[in-house]
């Protein structure tokens, strides 16, 4: 018998996260990790996953993906049961309309959808042997309004009164998905990392669903932009399980297909910069806890 592919979702609990669990889910192959900060949704989920696809290997597990702290006992939990871990999909996230400090004290937006994931994903590639890895960003790493790279710290330390800080967390993920590609490569680890923009969708991640005259207007107007929950979600689970697939450090559009970010995500100055103030803020971060 064939040994189970472990795949963890953070965020699975609704949205695309939940939408492309069920679409794994339904090869029996695959053991899900529903990932998602309140237990119970997480179970709500679980349980329609399991109805609907008959797979019994779905497991729920706290994170708050905002705190160091959680990220590091959900790692400690996830290993105290699992051996290996075929793959990850980092897709829970908040949208820029959130404002505040993360218990850390870091700009909450670039909190959630960016400095949680980098920590989880380095703490499980330093137990794990992950295959592939996929970012979710989005394609308002290239606003409308355009954005312009600043030092880190002011990222890190914004009150997004601005509401620039949903654009730098996922153009953040996309320097990220490029730079660990880079240093795992040089390890000759193998991986796979990618980025993945599913659209602008009808989730929960405007609080709600969209007023359809909004979706209506978004599908005219900017069907760039505009993203299919089952399209983006069949996408996504298809790029995880599909084992002829040796792309990386890509940016993966609405489909199985990749195209070029913005040029801003092509200056590897800003990549750096990133990773090693990113790199410098955990170190301080573990030294003071
Ligand atoms: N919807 C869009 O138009 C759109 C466009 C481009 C990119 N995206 C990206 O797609 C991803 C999924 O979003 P979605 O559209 O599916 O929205 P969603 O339905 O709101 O799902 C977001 C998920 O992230 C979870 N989450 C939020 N904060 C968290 C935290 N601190 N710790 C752990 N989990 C947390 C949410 O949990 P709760 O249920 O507990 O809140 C939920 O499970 C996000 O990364 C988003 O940036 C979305």
């Amino acid at each position: 018998m064939k040994e189970l592919r472990t795949i963890i979702i953070t965020g699975a609990n609704s949205g695309l996260g939940f939408e492309t669990a069920k679409k794994i889910a339904a090869d029996h192959q695959y053991r899900l990790v529903l990932a998602c900060r309140d237990l119970q949704k997480a179970n709500t989920a679980k349980e329609e996953i399991v109805k609907i696809s008959g797979n019994t290997n779905i497991e729920c597990l706290q994170i708050d993906t905002s705190s160091l702290k959680s990220v590091e006992e959900f790692v400690e939990e996830f290993s105290k049961n699992h051996d290996s871990l075929y793959g990850l999909i980092n897709n829970a996230g908040i949208s820029g309309m959130h404002s505040g400090k993360s218990i850390d004290g870091v700009e909450i937006v670039m909190a959630t959808n960016y400095l949680g994931h980098w920590y989880l994903t380095n703490l499980l590639l330093e137990k794990y042997h992950v295959k592939k890895i996929f970012n979710i960003t989005s394609d308002m790493h290239n606003p409308p309004q355009g954005l312009k790279w600043r030092p880190v710290k002011d990222i890190f330390y914004s009150d997004n009164s601005d509401r620039t800080a949903y654009p730098y967390s996922k153009l953040s993920f996309i320097y990220f998905s490029k730079e660990l590609q880079e240093r795992l490569d040089k390890e000759g680890k193998g991986t796979l990392v990618n980025s993945f923009n599913p659209g602008m969708m009808q989730t929960n991640f405007a609080g709600g669903p969209m007023p359809k005259a909004r979706v209506n207007f978004v599908k005219t107007m900017m069907p760039e932009r505009f993203g299919d929950l089952d399209k983006s979600s069949t996408a996504l689970a298809t790029l995880m399980m599909d084992d002829s697939l040796n792309i990386k450090a890509q940016y993966f559009d609405r489909s199985v297909n990749y195209k070029n970010s913005s040029p801003l995500s092509y200056e590897i100055k800003n990549q750096k910069e990133l990773w090693d103030y990113t790199a410098e803020f955990i170190k301080e971060w573990r030294k003071n806890k």
